[in-house]
């Protein structure tokens, strides 16, 4: 099996195309290194220990895509590339429909040229919007997003559900990512954000290596048991691992197929705060600030239709995802090498 991964240099794909070589799969990467280093290639391939197969493209380059696919013989795509910065999509709107919209039409034309249906597609929780009462489940309606980003994830999902509508040779797999964190087991992968981190786990690592002086809590006035904000925190590595799951839905049968990837459990910014504190020995000061625009109270998954489908369940526990977080940013304080 030969799996393209777009956008496989980054945070989840690297993890990715590391469970999928060692499941024994073929891993082809396109990723253009707008938001990866290079060496996260030479960290991937020292942890697998052989060589794979790494195109500088952009998925937008019709061309240049276009020559992978008749280079390589690809089964199956997963498609991680793309913008996710909330913020930055309210400031940059056009930049973000443009590599996550039109970056995927010209990628689904390629794959049809080729005759290659088969793609699993990076999407996320933020598609269930502001109205949807958690545990959320796949059925509910989708949609209510509040920023351009989002709104991307919601489009790209309305795309892949009209093209297999036109054309049921498609096998598709929307997976709604809620909150991946944490870090492969060796310390050589994990998140390596650009300036200051907007997530919540990066921010309270760089206070812990002491980059960043204190937490900013965004509100502790929600109706949640601590009143901070609750959420589906789910180990990276779990999600890698739900993407060979997926790809095999997809090789082994066509159809539309929608999972989330969430563990079932909520933790507030506080829970987070102290499972990190016990699992680095490293304390985390931090100040109550005002709410952020747009977010929500509590979002977790109803994760029993993966379990039930894919025959996956995510394992690892918040002590572990802050353990891996730790031992990733203290051995790479600066992540990864220019
Ligand atoms: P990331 O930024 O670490 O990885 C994305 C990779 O795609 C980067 O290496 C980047 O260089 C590459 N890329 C971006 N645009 C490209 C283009 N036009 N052509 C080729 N390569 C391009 O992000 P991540 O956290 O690994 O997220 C992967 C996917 O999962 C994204 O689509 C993201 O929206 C989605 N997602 C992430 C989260 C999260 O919290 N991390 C949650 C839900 C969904
Ligand atoms: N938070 C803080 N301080 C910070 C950062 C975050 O208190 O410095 C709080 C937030 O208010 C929220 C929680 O920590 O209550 C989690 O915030 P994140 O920014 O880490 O994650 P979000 O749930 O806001 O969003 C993330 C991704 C989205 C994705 C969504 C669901 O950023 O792209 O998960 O998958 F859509």
């Amino acid at each position: 099996m030969s799996v393209l991964v777009t956008g496989g240099l980054g945070y989840i794909g690297s993890h990715t195309c590391v469970e999928l070589m060692n499941s024994g799969a073929e891993v082809v990467v396109v990723d253009n290194l707008y938001n990866c280093k290079k060496s996260s290639y030479d960290r991937i391939k020292a942890l697998v220990g052989k060589d794979f197969k790494f195109y500088e493209c952009d998925i937008r380059d019709a061309e240049g895509m276009s020559e992978i696919f008749e280079k390589e013989s690809i089964d199956s795509v997963i498609h991680f590339a793309g913008l996710k910065a909330v913020g930055e999509s309210v400031e940059k709107p056009l930049e973000y429909f443009d590599n996550n919209v039109n970056g995927t039409l010209v990628l689904l034309d390629v794959m049809r040229k080729h005759g290659c249906k088969k793609i699993v597609f990076s999407s996320s929780a933020t598609v269930y919007g502001m109205n949807n009462v958690s545990p959320l489940t796949e059925d509910m309606e989708v949609g209510g997003v509040t920023n351009p980003y989002g709104r991307t994830k919601y489009m790209i999902e309305c795309i892949l559900k009209d093209l297999y509508v036109s054309d049921n040779a498609w096998s598709i797999c929307l997976l709604r990512y809620f909150n991946p964190i944490g870090a492969h087991k060796s310390g050589t992968m994990g998140e390596d954000p650009n300036g200051i981190p907007n997530n919540l786990m990066p921010y309270i690592t760089q206070v812990a290596i002491k980059k960043r002086e204190f937490l900013n809590v965004w509100g502790d006035d929600y109706d949640t048991p601590d009143g901070t904000g609750v959420r589906d925190y789910i180990h990276v590595v779990d999600l890698a691992l739900g993407h060979l799951k997926a790809v095999e839905k997809v090789e082994g049968e066509n159809g539309l197929f929608i999972y989330n990837l969430g563990t079932g459990t909520g933790y507030s910014v506080l829970d987070v705060v102290k499972a990190f504190e016990k699992a680095s020995g490293q304390e985390i000061p931090y100040k109550i600030g005002p709410r952020r625009a747009g977010d929500i109270a509590t979002c977790y998954s109803e994760p029993s239709k993966a379990l039930n489908e894919l025959g996956w369940k995510a394992e690892r526990g918040i002590e572990e995802m802050c353990e891996d977080s730790w031992r990733w940013q203290s051995q790479n304080p600066n992540g990864y090498p220019d």
